[in-house]
């Protein structure tokens, strides 16, 4: 269906609640808008910023951003002897690379009021987004029911949205008129460098940008740690390691190049797991048929809505095998190639998951996704042994392990994890953190 007919599956569909009523003042994210000439000019320019040939200009961004993800953790957990809960150093991470893509500007604190402020508006726009979240959606009249809370709350974090929105913009114009802005896609534009694209559309990629990433990165990562961190995740932990190693036999080579390519076989292969295994995008988001689609027989009207079911598709024992609903990193090694000291990853034939949607209008920040999930665990594996707390410990069944079942994107169960130093490497740590820490000083410094 996304494949095969990608052009008659182009367009978005538009739900009241969100379409109009939360996104009436800063447009639409472009993984909400309606395929037209604007949505393509859109996409067009996100798939610039976030295209592979970008990703170079970025390493700074991820270097700094997931020295802070280990600094502060190694700091809070206490060489293990706290047990930690990942989740809000992951938001922070995944937050401040959008916003500095976006506006140049990033959080050092894990609490941030305004960090906090924009993750619980995002929360809590994402449950009003789904689309089996509003029965105001496809009900009409419930619209005009006096005290419509659906619309009294939408319209508050409207509000609330907006107030951030325009305060990062408002600080790229600040920074470009002190000339202490930085490379972003904001300050590029309001300087003109980039043509054809109206105010609203360069506040609407800013928000798809902010948007796509800020949940969806956490769910997935947060979820993968937690199975790392399971007594059957040891294994894995220790093939990561081991695999890490072998590429860089010196931890410190590991944190230098974690953020340039995606070497280790083991990593890549755990990254492609858990992307597949916590479909984070359950139900994808909505496409709408723009022409009559004939599909196993059956004909699909042109202006419908069709609902992808990414999760059921991601553990199809049909295409997975038996172990479809098991957390496997192997699934992805070559069996012919691999060797249990030397895995090989399994060369890419076609669409591997459906974590990342397929087609005309597949994420398009999937490769900086990617990335980022890849640099985090090498760093993080390479310091620490994961072990899941015995008091809160992860829920790790693809279905149970999320809070709101019917938001767009998961929210994980919280629990926590110790971070056992790896004996070897006590000294390294330091030394790794150190050395970033001295590397990353000036990066985006205001
Ligand atoms: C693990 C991380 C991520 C997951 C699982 C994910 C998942 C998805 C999914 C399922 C879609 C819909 C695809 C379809 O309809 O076929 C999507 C669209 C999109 N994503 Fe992501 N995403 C992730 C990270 C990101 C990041 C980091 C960004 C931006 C920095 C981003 C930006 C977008 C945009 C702009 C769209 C809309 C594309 C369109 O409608 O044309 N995503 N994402």
């Amino acid at each position: 269906m996304l494949i095969g007919h990608q052009s008659a599956v182009v367009d978005r569909p538009t739900l009241y609640t969100f379409h109009g009523v939360i996104s009436s003042t800063q447009g639409f994210t472009i993984g909400s808008s309606p395929w037209d000439a604007s949505c393509k000019n859109k996409r067009k320019a996100a798939g610039a910023a976030l295209g592979r040939a970008a990703i170079r200009g970025y390493f700074d961004m991820f270097d700094l951003e997931s020295y802070c993800v280990v600094r502060d953790l190694h700091r809070d957990s206490k060489g293990g002897e706290v047990e930690v809960a990942v989740r809000p150093y992951i938001q922070r991470y995944a937050l401040n690379t959008t916003l500095t893509l976006c506006y140049g500007v990033r959080m050092d604190s894990v609490y941030d009021d305004m960090l906090r402020e924009i993750l619980e508006v995002g929360s809590a726009i994402s449950l009003l987004r789904s689309a089996s979240e509003n029965y105001q959606d496809y009900v009409p009249m419930l619209r005009y029911f006096p005290k419509n809370e659906k619309n009294r709350r939408s319209k508050k974090l409207r509000d609330r949205r907006d107030k951030y929105l325009n305060f990062l913009l408002e600080k790229v114009r600040e920074m470009i008129r002190n000339g202490t802005d930085k490379p972003c896609i904001s300050a590029a534009i309001l300087k003109d460098e980039e043509t054809k694209l109206t105010g609203v559309e360069v506040s609407s990629i800013c928000l798809s940008l902010v948007s796509g990433g800020f949940e969806t990165i956490p769910g997935t990562l947060t979820s993968c740690i937690g199975s790392l961190s399971t007594k059957e995740g040891q294994a894995f932990q220790d093939q990561a390691y081991a695999d890490i190693k072998r590429h860089y036999p010196d931890i410190k080579g590991a944190w230098r190049n974690s953020f340039q390519e995606e070497k280790v076989p083991y990593v890549n292969a755990i990254v492609k797991e858990a992307a597949r295994y916590y479909t984070v995008s359950a139900m994808s988001l909505p496409r709408k048929t723009v022409s009559e689609v004939s599909w196993n027989a059956a004909i699909i009207p042109a202006r419908t809505m069709i609902l992808i079911n990414a999760q059921a598709a991601n553990h199809d024992v049909e295409h997975f095998g038996p172990s479809a609903a098991t957390f496997d990193p192997g699934r992805w090694l070559d069996e012919e190639t691999s060797t249990s000291s030397q895995p090989t990853e399994k060369a890419a034939a076609g669409i591997q998951h459906f974590s990342f949607g397929a087609g005309s209008r597949a994420c398009s920040g999937q490769i900086i996704a990617q990335r980022l999930l890849y640099c985090a665990l090498i760093r993080l594996l390479s310091c620490y042994k994961i072990v899941a707390s015995e008091i809160e410990p992860p829920n790790t069944d693809y279905v149970d392990y999320n809070q709101f079942k019917s938001a767009l994107v998961a929210i994980p169960r919280d629990f926590k994890v110790k971070l056992v130093p790896r004996e070897e490497n006590v000294e390294l740590v330091e030394q790794c953190l150190a050395e970033a820490k001295e590397r990353t000083k000036d990066y985006y410094a205001e």
